[in-house]
């Protein structure tokens, strides 16, 4: 790695930014409320069955978007029932943004919300100490890039589960541009402790090596990159930050480094063109896996 790049997750702020600049330029949310529209009904119909409260847990949730969508599916299907929910989230910055969108979003009075300011692997040391706490739902969505140990932090969710309970991950599929953008310059950009390039062809393969039954859902994706290559422009820099997950990486990569990497952005194993804009292959996978 050259040594003046470091990585967008050591600024917090510049990460949630280009973050939520990722957000509107891709239909990355989009695609999981169509999977959440289309199959999560199927997934969370026995979650509750028998029970008194629902418990949920939600690793690396960010501002909570998605999770108010699939509380209103668990809501759909079970009616009334009490859901108890715990959120890890390391960031201070997304957990205010959650706490502001469940304070205008109604029709949550049944939800008692627990957020918790750590990462998984804390959460992982606090649940050890003291808490005996199972759940029907565990999800992870776009997250389990930040986690030191994937298959160690897999075996421990998943022995979070409750009978019945389901653990949802969506992560970026094995044919996407970001695997084609991380095998071949994952070795040259800030790849350390805080980011792992991982897709969800890696998970499903640490799944079976376990024997965890799991299903796998194809997300397709995408997302427009086209002021990537305008120079100057703002919120095309906050957007190669986020693909690259450098901090700051038109001012501080190599010139040969950022060329190749600007050729193989419009590359076909990346991208493609269409009505002159540069569209990123941004497709996702969920996998649900089944209680043991
Ligand atoms: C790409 S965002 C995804 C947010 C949300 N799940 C979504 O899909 O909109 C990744 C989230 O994981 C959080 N995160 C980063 N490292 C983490 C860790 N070690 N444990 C738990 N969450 C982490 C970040 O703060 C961020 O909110």
């Amino acid at each position: 790695m050259e040594p003046a790049m470091r990585s967008l997750l050591s600024d917090n702020s510049r990460y949630v930014e280009s973050f939520r600049l990722f957000l509107q330029n891709s239909t990355e949310h989009q695609c999981m409320q169509e999977f959440i529209e289309s199959r999560l009904p199927d997934v969370v119909s026995s979650i509750g069955d028998g029970k008194s409260a629902i418990n949920v847990l939600g690793v690396g949730s960010g501002s909570g978007e998605i999770d108010l969508q699939i509380f209103s599916k668990i809501q759909a299907r079970y009616p009334g029932v009490t859901i108890n929910t715990d959120i890890v989230e390391p960031s201070s910055e997304q957990i205010l943004s959650y706490k502001e969108r469940v304070a205008k979003t109604p029709g949550l009075e049944n939800i008692n919300f627990t957020w918790h300011k750590k990462t998984s692997s804390e959460f992982e040391l606090q649940v050890k100490e003291k808490s005996e706490r199972k759940y029907d739902l565990i999800h992870m969505i776009q997250m389990l890039y930040y986690v030191k140990d994937v298959p160690t932090t897999l075996r421990f969710f998943r022995s979070l589960l409750a009978p019945d309970g389901k653990l949802l991950i969506i992560l970026v599929s094995g044919n996407s541009g970001w695997s084609t953008l991380w095998k071949k310059y994952g070795s040259r950009l800030p790849l350390n402790d805080l980011c792992l390039y991982i897709t969800a062809g890696d998970v499903a393969d640490m799944l079976s090596a376990d024997g965890a039954k799991h299903q796998c859902y194809d997300l397709p994706s995408d997302m427009d990159i086209t002021e990537c290559f305008i120079d100057g422009d703002k919120n095309g820099d906050l957007l190669l930050d986020f693909l690259t997950e450098t901090c700051e990486f038109n001012k501080n990569a190599p010139c040969e480094l950022r060329e190749e990497i600007f050729q193989d952005l419009k590359s076909p194993g990346c991208s493609s063109v269409k009505n002159e804009k540069v569209i990123f292959n941004n497709n996702l996978s969920a996998i649900v896996v089944e209680s043991d």
